[in-house]
């Protein structure tokens, strides 16, 4: 198939996301509005300082600007819009459902109160609904840098408040020097809560992480978990207890997490029959949208567009959404996939 072909069929199909971060989906014209209006930030105030800001020399650079842009936003207003921003982004990219990474106690760091804070997730996600045809959830993640009490805070405010589409419990940040099995006395009361478990994991480190994740977290999606392709155990693991990675190629490239895109290790994971989901992690600051990410698969690994549909469907599968919802993007799937077949015969 022509790479016009593969495009358009990569912009029809129905997708799902199911790692984004709020703040990391800021587009540049968003996040230089909240620049200029907090000049004292630290964040550049001109359009090309700014992109160029988003030029990370590795993980903890990026971790680091990614904080100064959290502090910008400090009012229930803006997180509305940053949702409507990154709702009317989704559906540009013909995306139907997206789990959104909020980070509570970076909010609440930042000046927002918690129940401001539900109330504008609240009306976020109708908004997002309404106006875009969106669906949201919200993955209430950890700020690894925060320590245990950070996570206890997470699970307080996801299990007192629980906005509307709360679907689990998350952790980010750093993974070097700080160890997944520290956070599972607070994953455990979210677990207890009925929340999902869904921590970054072998992002930046190698498979034991992703394990203590998946045995001491009980995660049942991990976030990124690039580091197990170094652990043929571990794949089959992950391969025979369908638990699916979070990957965000680009992301990885941008924070330096791998060198080069050709040494990304998806294929790895793919062949070794583990369900992957492609995400874009920070579309805002990575310069990337998530039909971005499944061109690429085309591109650099030569995903054919069963592949791709099937990576669409793996998505779906693994998305905590109504089933209602699953089932009409899975047959959705099935229709664009006919259609592309009919009219490449
Ligand atoms: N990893 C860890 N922390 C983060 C990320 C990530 O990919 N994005 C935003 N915070
Ligand atoms: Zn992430």
């Amino acid at each position: 198939m022509s790479p016009s072909r593969v495009a358009a069929f990569v912009a029809a199909l129905p997708k799902v996301e199911l790692h984004l971060h709020l703040i990391g989906s800021a587009s540049l014209d968003t996040a230089l509005a909240l620049a200029r209006r907090h000049p004292d930030g630290g964040v550049p105030t001109e359009r090309e300082a700014l992109r160029q800001y988003y030029a990370f020399t590795d993980f903890p650079h990026f971790l680091r600007v990614y904080e100064r842009v959290n502090r910008l936003v400090t009012t229930a207003a803006d997180v509305v819009t940053l949702l409507d921003g990154l709702a009317a982004e989704l559906a540009a990219r013909t995306v139907r459902y997206a789990e959104v990474q909020v980070t509570p106690v970076r909010n609440r760091m930042a000046g927002i109160g918690y129940a401001a804070l539900a109330g504008a997730l609240t009306e976020g996600r109708a908004l997002a609904r309404e106006r875009h045809g969106v669906e949201l959830g919200w993955v209430f993640d950890a700020d690894a840098l925060l320590g245990p009490d950070g996570a206890e805070e997470t699970v307080d405010f996801a299990v007192g408040h629980r906005p509307e589409g709360t679907v689990g419990i998350g952790l980010g940040g750093p993974e070097t020097g700080i160890h997944r099995a520290d956070f599972a006395p607070a994953f455990r009361r979210a677990r207890a809560a009925g929340l999902h478990s869904l921590p970054h994991a072998g992002e930046t480190v190698g498979p034991d992480e992703v394990w203590a994740a998946v045995n001491e977290l009980c995660a049942e999606r991990v976030g990124h978990g690039i580091g197990a392709a170094r652990d043929p155990r571990l794949l089959e693991h992950l391969a025979e207890h369908r638990i699916p990675l979070e990957v965000s190629p680009t992301s990885n490239l941008r924070t330096g997490a791998v060198r080069a895109i050709e040494e990304h290790p998806l294929p790895v994971l793919h062949a070794a029959g583990v369900p992957v989901t492609l995400a874009t992690d920070d579309p805002g600051m990575f310069h990337t949208d998530l039909n971005a990410e499944y061109q690429l698969c085309h591109e650099v690994f030569g995903m054919t567009v069963p592949e791709l549909a099937e990576i669409a469907r793996t998505g779906a599968r693994a998305a905590f959404c109504e089933p209602d919802l699953r089932d009409r993007i899975l047959a959705e799937i099935d229709q664009v996939e006919g259609a592309a077949a009919t009219n490449a015969g």
